[in-house]
C-alpha cells in the first residue's frame, strides 16, 4: 500500500514537463516520505467496507497527501513558523529558495483538483468529492486554521479557539479520507456522519499528538526540530491544559474514533482490523 501511494504521487508529477526546477521541488518534499496516514487512512477505510482498491482509489488517497505536503512546505517558510527540517531533511526553502518553495506549495494545493477531476469514477462521486477536499483544505479549512494559529502567536488563547485551530488547520484534511471512503464506497449520510466524526476525532488527536511530541520528542524521531511551539509561543494542548490532561484528551479522542468504526462493524459489516490498528498506533504512551 505504502509503495503505491508513492508511486502514484511520482507518476503523476512525472508527466510534468514544463518546470524541471519546480517538478524538482515538488517531488523532494514528496520522496522526504512521512508517515502517509491521511493515504493509508482513506485506503483502509474503503478496504474495510470491501472494496477491491482500485488505481482511481489511490488517486484520491495521494490527493490529500499532496495538499498536505504543500501545507508542510508553506508551514516552515520564514513567514510562518521558520523550520529549516522537516521529515528529516532540509525544508523545501532551505533547499530551493523561498520563491521555488512557495511555488512547490502552490502546485501541490491545485494539481489534487485535476486528479480527483480525471479519476475513473461516477461523475456525483468526483464533483463531492472535489468539493469536500476544496473544502477541507482551503478558506473554509486548513489555510483558515492556519492564518487563525499565525494570529494566535504571542497569545494565551482559549480553549476553544485552540480547538477551533486545530479542527481547522489539521482536521479537517483528516477528515477528509474517511469521508471520501465513504462516498466512493456508496455510503448512506448517517454513515458519511459518522465516517466525518471520526475523522473530526482522529483530526484533534492528531494535533493533540504533534503538540505534545513537540515537547518530548527529539529530533531523531520527529525529523523536524522540536520544541518550536514554545518559541513561537504559540498556544498548544500542553501549554494550555499541561502534558497529563494532553495525553488524556488525545486517548479518549481515539477511543471515541474506535468506538465509531466498532458500530460500523457491527451495524454495516465493516471490516475494522486495519483501520483500528492504524488508529491505535497514534496512541503515545506517557
Ligand atoms: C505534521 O503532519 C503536521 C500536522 C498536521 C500535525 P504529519 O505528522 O502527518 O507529517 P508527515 O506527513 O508524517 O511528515
Ligand atoms: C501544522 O501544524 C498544520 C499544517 C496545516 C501544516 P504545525 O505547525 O504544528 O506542524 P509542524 O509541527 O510544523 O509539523
Ligand atoms: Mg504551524
Ligand atoms: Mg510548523
Ligand atoms: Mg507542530
Amino acid at each position: 500500500m505504502m509503495e503505491k501511494i508513492d508511486q502514484t504521487m511520482l507518476a503523476f508529477y512525472e508527466q510534468a514537463d514544463l518546470s524541471p526546477d519546480l517538478v524538482k521541488a515538488i517531488t523532494y518534499s514528496i520522496k522526504a516520505g512521512g508517515k502517509r496516514i491521511r493515504p493509508l487512512l482513506c485506503l483502509q477505510v474503503l478496504a474495510g467496507f470491501g472494496l477491491d482498491l482500485t488505481a482511481s482509489h489511490y488517486q484520491v488517497a495521494v490527493s490529500v497527501e499532496l495538499i498536505h505536503t504543500g501545507s508542510l512546505i508553506h508551514d516552515d517558510l520564514p513567514a510562518m513558523d521558520d523550520d529549516d527540517f522537516r521529515r528529516g531533511l532540509p525544508t523545501n526553502h532551505k533547499q530551493f529558495g523561498e520563491a521555488l518553495a512557495i511555488l512547490a506549495g502552490d502546485g501541490l494545493f491545485l494539481d489534487p483538483f485535476a486528479l480527483l477531476a480525471e479519476a475513473d469514477l461516477p461523475e456525483a462521486i468526483r464533483l463531492r468529492l472535489i468539493s469536500e477536499l476544496s473544502r477541507a483544505a482551503g478558506s473554509f479549512g486548513m489555510v483558515a486554521g492556519q492564518a487563525l494559529d499565525m494570529a494566535g502567536e504571542g497569545q494565551s488563547l482559549a480553549l476553544a479557539d485552540l480547538q477551533a485551530i486545530h479542527a481547522n488547520k489539521t482536521g479537517k484534511l483528516l477528515t477528509f479520507p474517511f469521508v471520501a471512503a465513504g462516498l466512493m464506497a456508496g455510503q448512506s449520510q448517517p454513515v458519511l456522519e459518522q465516517l466525518r466524526q471520526a475523522g473530526q476525532l482522529v483530526g484533534l488527536a492528531f494535533q493533540v499528538r504533534d503538540d505534545i511530541l513537540d515537547v518530548t520528542a527529539d529530533f531523531a524521531d520527529l525529523g523536524k526540530t522540536p520544541q518550536k511551539d514554545l518559541l513561537a509561543e504559540k498556544s498548544t494542548y500542553p501549554s494550555l491544559l499541561g502534558l497529563d490532561k494532553s495525553y488524556e484528551i488525545l486517548d479518549s479522542s481515539l477511543d471515541q474514533a474506535q468506538a465509531i468504526f466498532a458500530d460500523l462493524a457491527l451495524t454495516q459489516g465493516f471490516e475494522q482490523t486495519a483501520i483500528q490498528e492504524t488508529i491505535e498506533r497514534l496512541r503515545l504512551h506517557a
